[in-house]
């Protein structure tokens, strides 16, 4: 039952209000106790029932809520350097899919992995990913794609979540392209994903959300429309990786599914910006694969403007962004994206809980879970403006340091 205190700002970031309604303290103080946010103010306004209480410095640094990363790929086999220098030689991310490069050899590589080396790998980019100030993190499988390794991919995410400490949010990526195999008979891999891998997915609760890739190389939005309406009937919530590439109508299709999210919109249109703001639908931006691809950021301008909550994630994957630093993403997000500090926090924290149907974590509401991160620097502002690395200095989940830098700045 501590009480941090010497806080130079706190950024509680509400669940609700706008973008940019990070809910900002100065000189506050937080108070905690079994794993949950019970105060948190101005230090001068500190109830007397906590005076008495064991009182923890932050050092008069920044502090915000546990990050969340709403959208990653963490665990694969291989990585796929060379094809990083052929993009840069000017081929296209489509041009390498079609000739069988791109995700197609990661499935490759994920499906010849033993899950004991897709865990170990898995683990060291968490441990890594807590050191930034990550708490929460979405998993998706996808480079499986038949029934064996998906359920390989996801229960990798099962005993990670078992070991902690990070919450892990898997998702099922079953159809993320269809196998080299079944290219011949799409049909017969449709059928194998709400025939099998759904139901079983389901069976043993291994996944809260089923994703699709709609896009030319991948799955039409009528396909999508099949497999997620198998995958509602078995309790799995929709996702989407939306308007990466090309403009399918993947809000308005988000909107019809009811999606917890559609991700990328890079290429959306005003009337999808437009269906996503009227149901609701969180968009997941993600920089760091918009400036892999080269690509002109998604409108988030646009989308802030018509009231639709953006969320910001990294995407971590072996092709499209092979990085899992949510602090460069954010720091992107201003940059490229032209999001103010305050939009893109609110983006990676009560936003990306949103994205992940979570209400209890995102925000230092009292009543929420006391996972936060002590930040070496003044303000937001700041932070996301002085970019540098190892910026965090504690992270704290369910009210427990999970971890803390030795030396301390
Ligand atoms: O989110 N767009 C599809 N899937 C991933 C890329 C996966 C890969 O290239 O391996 C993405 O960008
Ligand atoms: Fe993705």
């Amino acid at each position: 039952m501590p009480v941090l205190t010497d806080i130079a700002q706190l950024a509680v970031c509400p669940a609700e209000g706008a973008q940019g309604d990070l809910g900002l303290i100065a000189k506050a103080a937080l108070v905690w106790e079994s794993g949950a946010v019970l105060w948190v103010g101005s230090a001068a306004a500190l109830p007397a029932a906590y005076a008495e209480w064991p009182r923890e410095s932050a050092g008069g640094r920044l502090v915000m809520p546990g990050l969340i990363d709403c959208h990653t790929h963490l665990a694969f086999g291989g990585w796929r350097a060379d094809e990083f220098e052929q993009k840069l030689l000017g081929r296209s991310y489509l041009e390498i899919a079609r000739q069988g490069g791109g995700i197609a050899s990661t499935v490759k590589a994920t499906r010849a992995a033993s899950e004991d080396e897709l865990h170990s790998r898995a683990r060291s980019s968490l441990d890594a990913m807590l050191r930034l100030g990550v708490t929460t993190v979405e998993c998706k499988s996808g480079y499986g794609l038949n029934v064996e390794d998906e359920l390989k991919q996801l229960r990798v995410y099962r005993r990670l979540a078992e070991e902690g400490p990070q919450r892990i949010v898997p998702t099922c990526l079953g159809a993320h392209i269809v196998p080299p195999e079944c290219k011949e008979n799409r049909k017969s891999y449709l059928r194998l994903l709400t025939d099998e891998l759904i139901p079983q997915v389901a069976d043993e609760s291994l996944a809260r959300f089923f994703d699709v890739f709609v896009e030319d190389t991948a799955f039409s939005r009528e396909e999508a429309r099949t497999i997620l309406h198998v995958a509602a009937t078995h309790g799995l919530r929709a996702k989407l990786h939306a308007d990466q590439l090309t403009d399918t109508g993947g809000g308005v299709l988000a909107a019809e599914l009811d999606a917890a999210s559609a991700d990328h919109l890079e290429c959306i249109n005003a009337n999808s910006i437009r269906a996503m703001a009227k149901a609701g639908i969180v968009a997941v931006s993600l920089p760091l694969a918009t400036l892999y691809l080269n690509q002109e950021p998604l409108p988030a301008r646009a989308l802030i403007d018509a009231g639709v909550p953006v969320a910001v994630a990294t995407d971590f994957n072996p092709g499209s962004a092979p990085s899992y630093d949510l602090h460069l993403a954010l720091w992107l997000a201003c940059t490229r994206q032209r999001m103010t500090p305050a939009e893109a926090l609110k983006g990676a924290t009560a936003y990306a809980a949103r994205a992940l149907l979570r209400d209890d974590i995102g925000s230092l509401e009292p009543g929420n879970k006391a996972d936060f991160v002590v930040v070496d620097a003044p303000s937001v502002n700041h932070w996301l403006y002085h970019f540098h690395p190892e910026t965090v200095v504690r992270t704290v989940i369910s009210g427990e340091t999970a971890w803390k830098r030795a030396r301390i700045p």
